[in-house]
């Protein structure tokens, strides 16, 4: 059978393929398991500084939960397909940047996962939507929560309550992606951005993290504090003291992570 996950590296970038193309790389049970897994091994990888997830094939990024695994299952069999540690959480809270490298249809799930990830990168095919509300469901990856914040609660119920398909530069325009680049400079520019990232102090880049992913959880007053306190916290790092130093004397920086 073949892999439902296939790990490329790139210098210090993992790539991470949803590999189910006749499929339009629909998120079954074992695409799941075997994401989960994948991002276990990354995170303790030393020699990983950033990770990039993209889809198989040409045609589709993620185009949504396996619709297949829906028809006949109970309300316990749902609750349990969707038991912790699920994906979306894990990536939304992963110490490492993580990309989404979106190359075509990028539906429900598929838009959920794109949606937890530290930021996304589109082809100027890509389509967006989460058209759950055609199946007589709604978002269950995190969808009317991270999609609201993200484009805000009129943009999120245009997109959920009709579940309409936008493409790219409607995307872009609303805020649902970052950055969309012609097809078939998609993977080179992501990977540009993603080694210089991934050649960032990883100590570091985690604190950058944590700090505005902390602005989802605070108060802007609290959220300064606490931003404040982790950029103290830069101050006790061999890194901060090497990233200083080597601006002085106008040479790279030599990273320790430490
Ligand atoms: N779950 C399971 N299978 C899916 C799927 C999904 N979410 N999305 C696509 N597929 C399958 C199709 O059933 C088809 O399989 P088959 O060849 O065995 O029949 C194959 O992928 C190709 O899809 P197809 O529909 O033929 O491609 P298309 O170009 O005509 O249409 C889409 C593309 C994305 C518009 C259409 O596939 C679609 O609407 N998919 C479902 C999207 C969705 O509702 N996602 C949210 C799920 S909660």
């Amino acid at each position: 059978m073949a892999k439902t996950i296939l790990v490329e590296r790139e210098g210090r970038v993992a790539i991470l393929t949803v590999n189910r193309p006749d499929k339009l790389n629909a998120l079954n049970d074992q695409v799941r398991v075997d994401l989960l897994a994948a991002l276990a091994a990354i995170e303790t990888d030393d020699s990983v500084g950033a990770v990039v997830i993209t889809g198989a094939g040409e045609k589709s990024f993620i185009a949504g939960a396996d619709i297949g695994e829906f028809a006949g299952r109970t309300p316990f069999d749902q609750r349990h397909a969707m038991r912790s540690p699920r994906i979306f959480d894990i990536m939304s809270t992963f110490p490492k940047p993580v990309i989404a490298m979106i190359n075509g249809f990028c539906l429900g799930g598929g838009c959920e996962l794109a949606l937890s990830c530290d930021f996304r990168i589109a082809s100027d095919k890509a389509r967006f939507g989460q058209p759950e509300i055609k199946l007589g469901i709604i978002p269950g990856g995190g969808g009317t929560q991270r999609l609201s914040r993200l484009v805000g609660v009129g943009q999120a119920m245009r997109l959920i309550l009709s579940g309409d398909m936008i493409d790219a530069a409607e995307a872009s325009r609303i805020g649902l992606v970052e950055l969309v680049v012609p097809a078939d400079e998609l993977r080179a520019k992501t990977l540009e951005l993603a080694g210089r990232i991934a050649g960032m102090s990883p100590l570091t880049l985690k604190i950058a993290k944590e700090s505005v992913r902390a602005s989802e959880k605070m108060s802007i007053e609290e959220g300064v504090t606490y931003e404040r306190d982790l950029f103290c916290l830069c101050f006790s790092s061999a890194d901060k003291e090497e990233g200083v130093k080597a601006f002085l004397e106008k040479r790279q920086p030599q990273w320790t992570g430490r």
